[in-house]
């Protein structure tokens, strides 16, 4: 059986879709299988994400209405074979598919897959139910902003309503050189306001929405070892936590804080 694991947050924009296609990377490159899963129906992006976009064929939606199988709509990452990604609806049509549509979806596949990712969408309404209601694990985006952790806390105190046997928060566009200088908000302050384990911190990075020439999702830049980490992480608990701060340590990292600061 699958760990089915959502990636919510409430805000939109803050990294639910990209944190959900970098750790389906990072856990299939440590041997798993992995799907992607698109809850986010109408907007959908995770295909873009993934550079799969121009390949969709089927999706949710048609799976659920029967017009082809759950595994006639699966695409197949063409860097990383044991992830896959099922394509949710280009056209919002959403009120037509339920959790409980999502979970059969999700149960006929199940043991073909080590992890299956929902991407949840932005809100607390019908599109959160449908992403949350057949996971039982929840990854809770946060970015280091006031906005962001309130409705993450709205989140966690509405995911007690599921199966949820297991939740943690990953903080998402840390900035090293402000953490520093004390101009953003610490880790420990956010874990201690949201309440529940941190799994990740992932640095704010330019290379995050771009793609390598073949399409790939850029694994040599700053993050990587971040994703490498929370990976691990949310395979087997290793507790081991990305430090944003190293490269702004010591002499050099104090002039790379200023030039950082001037440009
Ligand atoms: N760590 C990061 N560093 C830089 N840009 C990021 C980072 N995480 C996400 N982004 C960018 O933020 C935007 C929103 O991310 P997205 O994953 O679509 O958010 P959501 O799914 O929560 O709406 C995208 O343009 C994405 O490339
Ligand atoms: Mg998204």
């Amino acid at each position: 059986m699958a760990r089915k694991i959502v990636v919510t947050s409430g805000k939109g924009g803050v990294g639910k879709s990209t944190i959900c296609a970098n750790l389906g990377v990072y856990l299939s490159r440590l041997g798993f299988r992995v799907l992607l899963m698109d809850a986010d129906i109408g907007l959908n992006n995770l295909d873009v994400i993934m550079g799969m976009d121009k390949k969709v064929l089927f999706d949710i939606t048609d799976v659920v209405s029967g017009k082809c199988r759950v595994r006639q709509a699966l695409l197949q990452d063409q860097n990383y074979p044991s992830l896959y990604l099922l394509p949710s609806a280009h056209t919002y049509s959403s009120s037509k598919i339920t959790g409980e549509h999502v979970k059969n979806v999700i149960d006929t596949i199940d043991h073909s897959f080590d992890y299956i990712l929902i991407d949840c969408p932005a809100g607390v309404e019908a599109g959160f139910h449908r992403a949350v209601y057949a996971a039982t694990e929840a990854i809770v985006v946060v970015t280091p902003h006031l906005s962001s952790i309130r409705d993450a806390d709205k989140v966690v105190g509405l995911l007690g309503e599921y199966k949820i046997e297991s939740k943690g928060i990953v903080i998402n566009r840390m900035r090293g050189d402000l953490l520093l200088s004390g101009e953003m908000i610490d880790i420990e302050s956010i874990v201690k306001a949201m309440g529940i384990t941190l799994l990740g911190v992932i640095p704010e990075d330019d290379a995050m929405g771009k793609m390598s020439a073949d399409g790939r999702i850029m694994t040599d830049c700053e993050s990587a070892r971040a994703f490498t980490l929370l990976a691990e992480n949310v395979h087997n608990g290793s507790k081991k936590i990305y430090d944003c701060t190293y490269k702004y340590r010591g002499l050099i990292g104090y002039m790379k804080r200023n030039i950082k600061k001037h440009v």
